[in-house]
């Protein structure tokens, strides 16, 4: 386990550094993996269980072209409720070419599983039978920081891009937020079941994960349960680029490998999920 924990560790590391590099260049790979996760309960196939997975998840593919966020539920004892929320400064193009992309990523990597999650750079699906939809969820499902060192200098602008984050105005149709100070941006995004003040105080404990946990790094992202936040330099005020140099060492290349662990705490455990990462 622990060579396998670590090994999944550096591919996440090296999954990272290329997403940070295509970031920098400023060509995000918006179906990019991010992370998943998987019930360990399962469905047989032909029951209609597996035909309201199916039918929620048809809906949510329907509808990424026409909105950012939608919930559908499927009208069956069942109850399977299908939710997806794309990166609402995004176009619908975007969104849904995305929303494709995790819903073929949920079918491969959750295959049977009561219920699943997939975060991709530029959208989150999550479907199943336990009561997620409108909850708040702060567990931290994937952190990482990265960049070039940085100095106090950088890290207070980085404080402040982020506070702005968490006090800009509850944004209309979607849940996106973005802020910068000095030389440095940020952006967060919640899923769109979760009203303006539950988004605010998602983003908050978001900003103080990124706050605590990385030190003077020039770039960083962490993934609650109902929002994520991320922050990198534009290259002014002592922050790089934001791509992600020795902290991550190199080297590694992203294979077709998947590798599995658990992770504390979470809707991954407290429902008996498997964390996923490719
Ligand atoms: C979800 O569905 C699975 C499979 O049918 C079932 O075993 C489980 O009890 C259901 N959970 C809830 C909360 O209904
Ligand atoms: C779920 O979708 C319905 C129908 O669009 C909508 O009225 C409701 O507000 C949504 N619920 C949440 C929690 O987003």
């Amino acid at each position: 386990m622990a060579t396998a924990t670590s090994t999944a560790t550096s591919v996440a590391a090296a999954l990272l550094l290329s997403l940070l590099l295509a970031r920098a260049r400023g060509d995000d790979d918006y179906s990019g993996f991010v992370y998943a996760g998987c019930s360990q309960g399962r469905y047989a196939s032909g029951t209609q269980y597996a035909s309201d997975v199916d039918s929620v998840l048809t809906s949510v593919a329907n509808s990424a072209p026409y909105s950012p966020y939608a919930n559908f539920t499927s009208p069956t004892s069942n109850s399977v409720v299908g939710v997806y929320q794309c990166r609402s400064d995004l176009p619908a193009s975007v969104c849904t070419g995305c929303v494709r992309s995790a819903i073929s990523r949920l079918s491969s990597l959750c295959a049977w599983a009561t219920g699943g999650a997939v975060q991709l750079r530029a959208c989150f699906v999550r479907y199943g039978n336990d009561t997620f939809l409108g909850k708040q969820d702060t567990a931290v499902l994937f952190k990482k920081c990265g960049g070039s060192p940085g100095d106090a200098g950088g890290a207070a602008m980085r404080d402040s891009a982020l506070g702005a984050l968490v006090a800009a105005a509850a944004p209309a149709g979607g849940g996106y937020r973005a802020g910068g100070s000095g030389g440095v941006q940020a952006m967060s995004q919640c899923v769109g079941d979760l009203g303006a003040k539950a988004c605010s105080d998602c983003v908050s404990a978001a900003a103080g994960q990124l706050k605590a946990g990385c030190g003077y790094a020039t770039a960083g992202e962490v993934y609650l349960g109902k929002c994520y936040a991320r922050f990198w330099g534009n290259g002014g005020g002592g922050f790089s680029s934001g791509a992600a140099g020795d902290a991550y060492g190199s080297g590694h290349r992203v294979s077709g490998n998947r590798f599995v662990l658990a992770v504390a705490g979470g809707f991954f455990t407290s429902l008996a999920y498997i964390f996923v990462l490719m």
